[in-house]
């Protein structure tokens, strides 16, 4: 008789009753995305999958093409054994997995199987990088909240990367469309809302990639030498932030850090996350990152993934001594009492349980807050009844997220050329042709982002620069203003084409609803209120990384330290193109009354914003702090909190930001620990990280 999961009760007696054999078997995964079902147990199989823009349809099919593939072995009397996949990544290659039949039994082409699936109505939020730009929790929480009913709705347990709090450091990076900002605070202070949002939504929220998994470039293990001060200060925050949240896994990264791998990081997993930050969920590995089964188990990563794959090495281990029996029940026991969390446990969501309209309107939302006006010489907003010619390929087809995992196939994107066509009439819209009555060009320029590649260069592809050109050189024969809008993955080179653009507008990758938003922004229904949450360098060769980014594929040091983003450009302001945290509006806003006052803890900041213009709009109040000269080297000002406020015209608010004194720490690498030191403390109120209002002054004895 086994003893049967019921409860957390009931882990220990499940623990004991399990062979060594079924203990190294269940750390592993079953198959691409699930995990090992033990009904032996009571332990249901979980499913995992990306991901934080939506449900990944591509890994669907990937799942299904190894199941067919798996039952056609056990037709052919050849049933799959877990020993024949030594990594678990041969799983998701169909060509390797009919090899490893010898070529007697082939896996489905999932090509093909792709192409047949119809697209159908999937949600597509937007990725990080918008969502840093909406500087707005709630609206990060709605989207969480209709993506994790969705998932659930589609039989998904855990749903991987949310969210992705890598930073961005640098804008190369292919993946940085996934992650919020370059500045550990905005990370900190929205990530933890789409943690929110995803429970709420019932399945298992999972941020990714533990950590500084910052780029592409030899991205299976990647050694990086990053100070603990850098790592302490610029690359932990937002996991931490999450993990307060309530996060209940952790995907450990393929990168190495200083000299180990993430998965097999002991420091890393048990030290930081667990005894430190008090973690209490699982560590599961990011897909063949576990390098070395028995290592990676005994560092306090939890699950493996993907399988099969063989656990003879774990079992060798603990018959061997080499890993004591305990580190799998631990793991064991980790992973078990999320599981009793999930909706395998406590029964999925159906289709009908979803209003369909929720996660639209709230990807609506979302891309409303965070669509960024980088330039307006007054041209916008469009009045109705403008005649437009748009340009570029994706004014017709938004990119509303990258490649990879975040990519979501879905028939629910927007495009801003049909959007702008039902605004302004379908008889005032072209397509790559001005007429001679055409009022204004706008054209769309792209960067892609993409998992396995960081970009080569800042430059737009060929095909957007041609039209580019095009929609340039229309514009100066007519005499009629250009627009240029960026459906990008980061910053762009801009500096070259910008005197020749009327306005500037920065959508990224906005999601399934960026089209309409971004029509309704053009002609005025919205008033933009997005706020960049990373700087727009002027070039490459500015950047305070492209000395170093990429290494040589193989090891790396993060040279720059904690300067990266506004803490490098303060110092180097001829270098920035836009800077952190800009963003216009179609008002304007007057800070004013600014206070700081230290009460007991905190120091609580006020500052009266008034609408100084002639309609309604958001601002974000930028809370930036100058710390006195000591014997820790600190950059000019750190960002230490925010608020949005939306406002009516001539309308006023006291916005309140509370900060904890302990947030003005540094880490002291010499003496290992967060210092406070004692001095003046400057808080600077601005509406970017450049255009400071207003500051006040704190004495802080530490
Ligand atoms: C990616 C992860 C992803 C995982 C599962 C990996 O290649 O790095 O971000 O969650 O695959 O799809």
């Amino acid at each position: 008789m086994f003893s049967k999961l019921t409860d957390r009760d009931s882990i220990d007696e499940v623990i004991k009753a399990m062979s060594l054999e079924d203990k190294a078997r269940l750390v592993i995964g079953d198959s691409p995305f699930r995990t090992k079902k033990m009904e032996q147990y009571g332990i249901p199989a979980l499913v995992v999958m990306d991901g934080g823009t939506g449900f990944n349809s591509i890994q669907d099919e990937q799942e299904k093409a190894f199941r067919a593939y798996c039952k056609r072995r056990s037709i052919a009397g050849d049933p799959v054994s877990e020993d024949e996949f030594i990594s678990g990544m041969e799983c998701l290659d169909t060509n390797k997995l009919s090899a490893l039949a010898g070529g007697k039994v082939k896996a489905p082409d999932l090509g093909e199987m792709l192409a047949a699936r119809p697209l159908t109505a999937l949600g597509c939020y937007p990725p990080g990088m918008f969502l840093g730009a909406t500087w707005n929790p709630e609206v990060i929480k709605r989207c969480g909240r209709a993506l994790g009913r969705e998932a659930n709705s589609l039989g998904i347990d855990i749903l991987l990367g949310t969210p992705n709090v890598n930073i961005h450091r640098d804008p190369l990076g292919g993946r940085i469309f996934e992650g919020y900002s370059e500045d550990p605070c905005l990370v900190s202070s929205l990530a933890p809302a789409f943690v929110k949002g995803i429970m709420e939504g019932g399945v298992v929220a999972n941020v990714k990639h533990f950590a500084a998994n910052n780029q592409e470039t030899g991205r299976m293990g990647i050694n990086e030498h990053i100070s603990g001060r850098t790592l302490s200060e610029i690359y932990l925050p937002g996991f931490k932030a999450c993990v307060g949240a309530g996060c209940q896994t952790v995907m450990s990264a393929y990168n190495k850090i200083n000299g180990t791998a993430c998965a097999m990081n002991k420091w890393l997993l048990t030290d930081v996350l667990r005894d430190e930050w008090g973690f209490e969920g699982f560590v599961m590995s990011d897909w063949g990152a576990a390098y070395e089964e028995a290592p990676a188990i005994e560092a306090g990563n939890d699950l493996i993934m993907p399988g099969p794959r063989t656990s003879a090495p774990l079992m060798e281990a603990v018959r061997n001594g080499t890993l004591p029996e305990s580190a799998l029940d631990d793991a064991i026991r980790n992973y078990l009492k999320v599981l009793l969390e999930t909706p395998a446990v406590k029964g999925h969501l159906t289709p009908d349980d979803i209003d369909p309209e929720e996660g639209i309107r709230a990807a609506y939302d979302a891309a409303c807050e965070g669509i960024t006006l980088l330039k307006n010489d007054g041209v916008l907003p469009l009045a109705e009844g403008t005649k437009v010619a748009f340009y570029g390929r994706h004014s017709r087809e938004t990119i509303a997220s990258g490649e990879g995992s975040a990519e979501v196939r879905t028939s629910l994107n927007t495009n801003v050329y049909d959007a702008a066509s039902k605004l302004t009439g379908e008889g005032n819209v072209t397509f790559g042709e001005v007429r001679e009555d055409t009022d204004v060009i706008i054209v769309t320029v792209s960067a892609q982002g993409q998992e396995f590649f960081d970009r080569e260069s800042l430059a737009m592809p060929e095909e957007d620069r041609a039209a580019l050109d095009d929609a340039t050189a229309e514009s100066k024969r007519l005499g009629i203003p250009l627009i240029v809008l960026l459906n990008v993955s980061g910053p762009i080179d801009i500096a070259e084409w910008e005197p020749d653009a009327s306005a500037i507008v920065c959508e990224f990758f906005p999601g399934m609803q960026g089209g309409a938003a971004m029509a309704d922004i053009l002609f005025g229904k919205v008033n933009p209120s997005g706020k960049l949450p990373l700087t727009f360098p002027k070039s490459y060769d500015v950047t305070p990384t492209h000395e170093n980014f990429g290494g040589d594929g193989i090891e790396l040091t993060y040279e720059e330290g904690i300067y990266i983003g506004y803490r490098y450009y303060d110092r180097h302001p001829e270098a920035v193109m836009y800077p952190f945290g800009h963003g216009l509006s179609y008002t304007s806003f007057d800070f004013s009354d600014v206070t700081a006052l230290l009460d007991g803890a905190n120091i609580d900041v006020s500052v009266k914003v008034t609408n100084t213009g002639t309609r309604e709009g958001s601002e974000t109040v930028q809370l930036y702090v100058s710390a006195p000269t000591g014997k820790i080297d600190k950059p000019d000002k750190e960002l230490k909190g925010f608020a949005k406020v939306r406002l009516a015209a001539g309308e006023s608010e006291t916005v309140k930001i509370s900060i904890p004194v302990k947030d003005l720490a540094s880490y002291d690498e010499e003496a290992g620990r967060w210092v406070t030191e004692s001095g003046t403390y400057v808080f600077k109120a601005g509406t970017s990280s450049v255009d400071i209002k207003g500051e006040a002054k704190v004495q802080i004895l530490a």
